[in-house]
């Protein structure tokens, strides 16, 4: 049958990490890293890397891959006593090949599960028992959908609370010719002053300096436009109500030893997240957060972010 799913191919990646690469039949694809449950590439059915990953990226535990998608948990960024950006990304995850029953249908797309448990070293850095559980699934039509379930398994009663995000490396061709779209007047914490709660002015967010900017309580959907590329990229999100903007521009690209010093220009993240209110988990609860990501052709009128009208073109 031509509905069947094209199955996850195990095979070695650079410096011999494994990972997995899912296909669909119209010829997109996405590759996972085993080490840091770390999406490396998502192409589109032309071929076209739509992620970026820099060309200095070590691909070296316990270094996180620098590009891709990362998983920021259970802290993100410097928010809490934990190593920036939790432990997540340099743990090496296993596939799961029992998965509890998933909520929504997304067994009909190629996909992959994995998990995450601690080791008795986390539990010294972090000390709780969970099970977080990633399905990466590429749809028919090219769409990457992450899907995190994350359980509280301590024994002891406790709960434990945590903070999140995707922290996505978008592909642009030109920074300065990109505008974000469905972030404009919102309420935002300036990692570049300490912080400090500010709110967006004006129209769709353009780039020409540093960014590093919590937003809070996003829409559901924001999309990146790519002039240069004609290429829009719609990002939709469950359970995640911030959205992380982030670009390092010149200087702190230079300082980055895994960061060539141009390649600024060519990324931007946009990270589905869940940071301003921390999420808690009761022993036996369960907390899901999702992200989809899909690239259309830019057509659609900047300013309408209605995704019906940007995923039909019209
Ligand atoms: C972003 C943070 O999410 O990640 C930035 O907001 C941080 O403050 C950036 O610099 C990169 O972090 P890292 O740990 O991967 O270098």
């Amino acid at each position: 049958m031509s509905s069947e799913r094209v199955p996850a191919e195990l095979s070695k990646g650079v410096n011999g990490l494994e990972k997995v690469i899912l296909r669909e039949a119209r010829g997109s694809s996405a590759e996972v890293y085993l080490y840091g449950g770390h999406v490396t590439s998502w192409k589109n059915d032309h071929g076209e890397e739509l992620l970026f990953v820099s060309n200095k990226a070590l691909f070296k535990p316990p270094k996180a891959i620098r590009g891709g998608i990362p998983i920021c948990f259970p802290q993100f960024s410097n928010h809490g006593p934990l190593e920036p950006h939790g432990f997540a990304r340099n743990r090496f995850w296993s596939i799961d090949t029992d998965p509890p029953p998933f909520p929504t249908n997304s067994s009909s797309k190629a996909h992959i599960d994995l998990i995450l448990k601690p080791s008795e070293e986390d539990m010294k850095i972090w000390p709780h028992s969970y099970e977080f559980r990633l399905r990466v699934a590429l749809g028919p039509g090219g769409d990457l959908t992450l899907t995190s379930r994350i359980r509280n398994t301590n024994t002891d009663g406790k709960p434990f609370t945590f903070t999140f995000a995707y922290h996505t490396y978008f592909s642009v061709s030109d920074i300065s010719e990109v505008r974000v779209e469905g972030l404009e007047t919102l309420d935002y914490l300036d990692n570049l002053q300490n912080k400090e709660r500010c709110t967006e002015q004006g129209d769709a967010i353009t780039f020409e300096t540093e960014v590093d900017k919590i937003y809070l309580s996003t829409p559901t959907k924001i999309a990146i436009l790519d002039h240069e590329k004609k290429r829009t990229f719609v990002i939709r999100k469950e359970g995640l109500p911030d959205a992380v903007v982030w670009n390092p521009w010149d200087k702190k690209a230079k300082a980055m030893a895994d960061f060539g010093d141009d390649e600024y220009k060519h990324m931007l993240c946009v990270e589905a997240a869940a940071i301003e209110k921390p999420i808690t988990l009761k022993p036996g609860e369960e907390w899901r957060g999702r992200q989809e990501l899909s690239a259309v052709p830019s057509s659609y009128c900047s300013g309408q972010l209605d995704p019906q009208r940007v995923l039909q073109g019209s």
